[in-house]
């Protein structure tokens, strides 16, 4: 089965800096199972997608929005359409990361409408779902996880979920391993309950080198979602050979 590996560069990076960045990845994706086997995505700010793009036409890395609105077009200042993103080039998009469900108030509704969006303009959703440390201490974890992955209920196509609990992320803890395998097991089954599909199922939250080899050796776990460590070639880099040599 295909894994994937996605960096999530958040607001980092200058137009400068992913030139080097590229340049540095590049000697990373010449093994032959990372072309064939893994799927790499970076997802970097909107800014710059343009020139990532254009860096890695001639490499195995797609390229992916962070974000998209709920409208194709119009008076929304600062905003950015699926359809844009898909202008340029991408592939996919991440919805509803637990950054933005945070600062920006994103709920069902308005994460469900930008699902749609998505998948309207040809991308590839990647929804990020996850409790909270106090949704897990008051056990609701199955709970959230089954309202977040309820939006997906009219998604036709491809689709990605990242299981993120919040208090994995940028935190440098990562839940127990067995935890993790189970989470996404659960989530996957909650999703074919839902949809009579399977969905691709990965991990995110305080992902690096040295703790990548788990996940992508397990059964249950389809990928990584990776912020920090991808923000230097090297680490990332890293990551990418662990992962193509785990297949
Ligand atoms: P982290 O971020 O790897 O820095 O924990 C993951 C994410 O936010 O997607």
């Amino acid at each position: 089965m295909k894994k994937y590996i996605i960096a999530n560069w958040k607001m980092s990076g200058t137009s400068a800096g992913i030139a080097d960045y590229i340049a540095c990845l590049t000697k990373y994706l010449t093994n032959k199972r990372v072309e064939n086997e893994l799927t790499v995505i970076i997802c970097a700010p909107h800014v710059y997608l343009s020139t990532l793009k254009d860096l890695t036409k001639e490499l195995s890395i797609s390229v992916g929005g962070q974000d998209c609105h709920t409208h194709t077009k119009g008076a929304f200042t600062g905003e950015t359409s699926a359809e844009m993103l898909a202008d340029i080039g991408c592939k996919y998009v991440l919805i509803g990361h637990s950054e933005r469900r945070k600062y920006n108030g994103e709920d069902e509704s308005i994460l469900k409408n930008k699902v749609i969006m998505a998948q309207n303009a040809g991308l590839i959703p990647i929804l990020c779902v996850g409790e909270s440390l106090v949704e897990r201490e008051q056990n609701a974890t199955l709970e959230v996880l089954k309202r977040q992955i309820s939006i997906l209920d009219e998604v036709k196509g491809e689709t990605l979920i990242a299981y993120e609990p919040d208090w994995a992320i940028g935190t440098g803890v990562t839940p127990k391993f067995n935890d993790i395998q189970t989470m996404c097991n659960t989530i996957a089954s909650e999703y074919h309950k839902l949809t009579g599909k399977d969905a691709y199922i990965l991990y995110g939250g305080s992902v690096n080198a040295e703790n990548v080899l788990d996940f992508m050796q397990s059964e249950d776990v389809d990928g990584v979602l990776v912020g920090k460590a991808s923000l230097l070639p090297e680490s990332f880099g890293k990551i990418i050979e662990i992962g193509a040599q785990a297949n």
